[in-house]
């Protein structure tokens, strides 16, 4: 039913997605910010566009194990490898609720897995980039991590209710994530000269691809409008990331790094951070396949995915005697 998932309210009869008032009463749902739930009708190009974002969403958590989960076994002591193990195992958490929140939708979750295999869909492109030091863990959890969390708390409040819900317990393991992210920079910038350093490169290489993960500018965002009149989205990309800077600016000088922007500089009249321009030819070229290490990336995924198939058999296996037995019961 249409609602907002609050067992006090009023259930609202939902539609037939063919009757002619449905559009109307569909978007009087949104505009009174009600939430859409699977059994409801709802407009095709609706549940097209939210399995593309959940997909892709879903995606991305699981191709970002990858850059690090390489540095699990050189992690720098037993304490971070326990940390940096739970965090990367949260993401494979956050992939599995996101493909559980798709299907809801009628997909199948080897279909969109397959559709990442092929190309047909896209992950994040921030997971594109190398992680040659350690110190790019913590420029990771502190910038990307920082992102996500920017991009995610709004999506809390999304129409889709799986989505929405989700998104609640994502946000609260992201924050974690952020903030081990923000320790281990810490530590290394009041280590030693080359401690630092190697910080400050790592903070260096991330920065603009962080800003990068907002996407493009509003003017050049054609899906945005959309998503926002479907309540999917609830800010723009540059409201994002204009929220972002202004959280992450004052946390640089809390480090003891500095963003590789010169013209960043605080706007006392706005009250925001003003930052350079961001050059996008290069994000571009990133989603189309050139990335530093996309082949790399999609390689390594699938060979993953192939020698996990004898795990699914016996999930599978296991499912089907167990609903054998519990029908004999
Ligand atoms: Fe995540
Ligand atoms: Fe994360």
């Amino acid at each position: 039913m249409y609602g907002n998932h609050d067992t006090t309210s009023v259930p609202v009869e939902a539609p037939a997605a063919d009757d002619p008032t449905f559009d109307r009463d569909f978007m009087a749902l949104i505009d009174d910010d009600g939430r859409v739930e699977p059994r409801d009708a709802m407009p095709d190009a609706y549940r097209r566009g939210l399995v593309r974002q959940i997909a892709q969403h879903a995606h991305s958590e699981i191709i970002g194990m990858q850059p690090e989960g390489s540095w699990i076994g050189r992690a720098p002591s037993l304490k971070r490898k326990a940390i940096l193990m739970a965090k990367v195992q949260d993401e494979a958490g956050h992939g599995l609720y996101l493909y559980a929140a798709a299907e809801t939708l009628g997909v199948d979750r080897a279909d969109l897995l397959d559709r990442l295999h092929t190309g047909r869909q896209k992950y994040s492109s921030i997971f594109n980039y190398p992680t040659p030091t350690w110190a790019d863990i913590g420029a990771i959890g502190w910038l990307v991590d920082g992102a996500a969390i920017t991009n995610q708390v709004p999506i809390t409040k999304c129409s889709y209710g799986p989505y929405a819900r989700a998104m609640v317990r994502i946000c609260k393991e992201e924050s974690f994530h952020q903030r081990q992210g923000f320790e281990i920079l810490h530590t290394l910038s009041h280590g030693s000269p080359q401690q630092h350093a190697m910080a400050q490169d790592a903070v260096d290489r991330w920065w603009w691809p962080s800003l990068m993960m907002f996407g493009p500018p509003d003017d050049d965002s054609p899906n945005s409008a959309r998503s926002m009149r479907w309540g999917i989205k609830r800010f723009s990309n540059d409201e994002l990331r204009q929220r972002f800077v202004d959280m992450t600016a004052p946390q640089s000088h809390a480090l003891g790094l500095s963003l590789p922007d010169p013209e960043l500089a605080f706007d006392a009249l706005t009250g925001h951070w003003r930052y350079g321009e961001i050059d996008f030819t290069e994000l571009f070229e990133v989603i189309k396949g050139n990335g530093p290490l996309n082949a790399q990336r999609m390689a390594h995924r699938t060979d993953a995915h192939e020698r996990g198939d004898w795990v699914r058999e016996a999930a599978l296996g296991y499912a089907a005697k167990h609903a054998r037995t519990e029908a004999v019961a």
